[in-house]
């Protein structure tokens, strides 16, 4: 695995920290030397994530469980702890549930944001990392998406990612201290190589992955494979996966070139490879053994036939690429369901 070393911004915080992708995150830089702030309201992960980062990192991270808007909290925990760069992962993020509570996105996510960015300034911390995401580029008008790729959204969650960047983008042309890089994250899955931490979400999944990972615990009868009549080579929707320890390290890269690189940027991370339902529904029986039972059903609404990145800035840029296939996503997402299953789950690591 490359090192990344803690050379420039020793404390970061990370919003949203102890979350899926944020927990991968702070592996990564406990790993490289870095010192992190994890700062969560627990709306959507628990506590017990800590003691996980503990055991694979032998580090306990600083945890403070508080709202990205509690303003006065917030200008503590930077100032307490020195913070030098920002990680901003705190949001809400399903796209369904977005259509259903615009408001509650608007209020976490971009009044959420505005407090973060609000406390910066006070603070005079101006490097931040935003966990901004595909949803921004809509309905893709060619393929690969690549950044320049004209904006829009089909939903409210992607609202407040575009949003979000459009005032990262202001905030930037108005001081030229500000380094600020969004990572545009395609379809991140799998799970720490350990199967200590990983997406465990809430009630029945909406996303791909963790659906296929609890019908082959047998938690869930069945997938229901949403079309098989897109214009795509097995007619089921495509999309770039990407492996979350990936997408950690492309975090961990942003942050030396960061340090360098004044101004507001938006940097794909994706593989560039699109595997359709169906290919991932055999590679997740291949990688457990177990066979994924399915029924193709219609289309999902808002659903569209294809998605994935030209990943090729983040190599230019970064000097980062995926370097993880198909396999190590399903393999590493079922040992982290069978964790999840066991209550010894958080005083070890289990076999392959
Ligand atoms: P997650 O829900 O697992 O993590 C988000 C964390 O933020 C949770 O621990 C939650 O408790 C916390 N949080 C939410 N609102 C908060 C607030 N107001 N104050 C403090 N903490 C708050 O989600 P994730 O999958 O880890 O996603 C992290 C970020 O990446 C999100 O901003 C999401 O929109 C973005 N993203 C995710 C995906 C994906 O498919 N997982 C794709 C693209 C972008
Ligand atoms: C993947 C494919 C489905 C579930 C979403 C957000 C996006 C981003 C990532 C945050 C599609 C098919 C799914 C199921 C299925 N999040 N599918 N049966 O929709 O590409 O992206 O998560 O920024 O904004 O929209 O991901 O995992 O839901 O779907 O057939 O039970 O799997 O139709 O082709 P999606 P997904």
């Amino acid at each position: 695995m490359p090192v990344y070393k803690s050379d420039c911004f020793v404390n970061i915080l990370l919003t949203g920290g102890m979350g899926y992708i944020g927990s991968h995150v702070a592996v990564v830089l406990l790993q490289a030397g870095h010192r992190v702030v994890l700062y969560d309201n627990l709306s959507n992960s628990d506590a017990g994530v800590l003691v996980r980062i503990e055991q694979i990192t032998g580090k306990m991270p600083i945890f403070i469980q508080a709202d990205i808007r509690a303003a006065e909290t917030l200008a503590d925990a930077l100032k307490q702890h020195a913070v030098e760069a920002v990680m901003h992962f705190a949001g809400l993020k399903a796209v369904g549930e977005s259509a259903q509570k615009p408001i509650e996105y608007y209020a976490n996510n971009v009044e959420g944001t505005i407090s973060l960015l609000e406390a910066m300034c006070k603070a005079e911390i101006r490097t931040l990392v935003f966990s901004g995401s595909a949803a921004v580029y809509g309905e893709p008008q060619y393929l690969p998406l690549d950044e320049m790729h004209p904006l829009s959204a089909t939903n409210p969650y992607g609202r407040t990612k575009l949003h979000i960047e459009e005032m990262l983008r202001d905030l930037s042309a108005s001081n030229p201290l500000w380094c600020i890089v969004c990572l545009r994250y395609f379809n991140p899955v799998g799970a720490h190589e350990s199967g200590l931490i990983g997406e465990n979400p809430v009630g029945i999944p909406n996303n791909l992955m963790p659906y296929i990972a609890r019908v082959v615990a047998g938690e869930l009868k069945e997938l229901s494979v949403f079309g098989n009549d897109y214009p795509t080579p097995d007619g089921t929707g495509v999309r770039d996966y990407i492996h979350v320890m990936d997408l950690a390290e492309g975090h961990a890269a942003s942050l030396p070139w960061l340090a360098e690189h004044p101004g507001c940027y938006a940097i794909n991370l994706g593989t560039g490879q699109g595997y359709s339902v169906l290919e991932m529904v055999a590679a997740f029986a291949s990688a457990s053994g177990h066979a994924v039972p399915f029924q193709i059903v219609p289309r999902r609404t808002g659903d569209v036939a294809a998605c994935y990145a030209n990943p090729g800035k983040a190599g230019r840029e970064l000097g980062w690429r995926a370097r993880r296939g198909l396999f190590d996503m399903c393999a590493s997402t079922w040992k982290f369901q069978r964790c999840i299953g066991l209550e010894s789950c958080t005083s070890r690591a289990i076999s392959p």
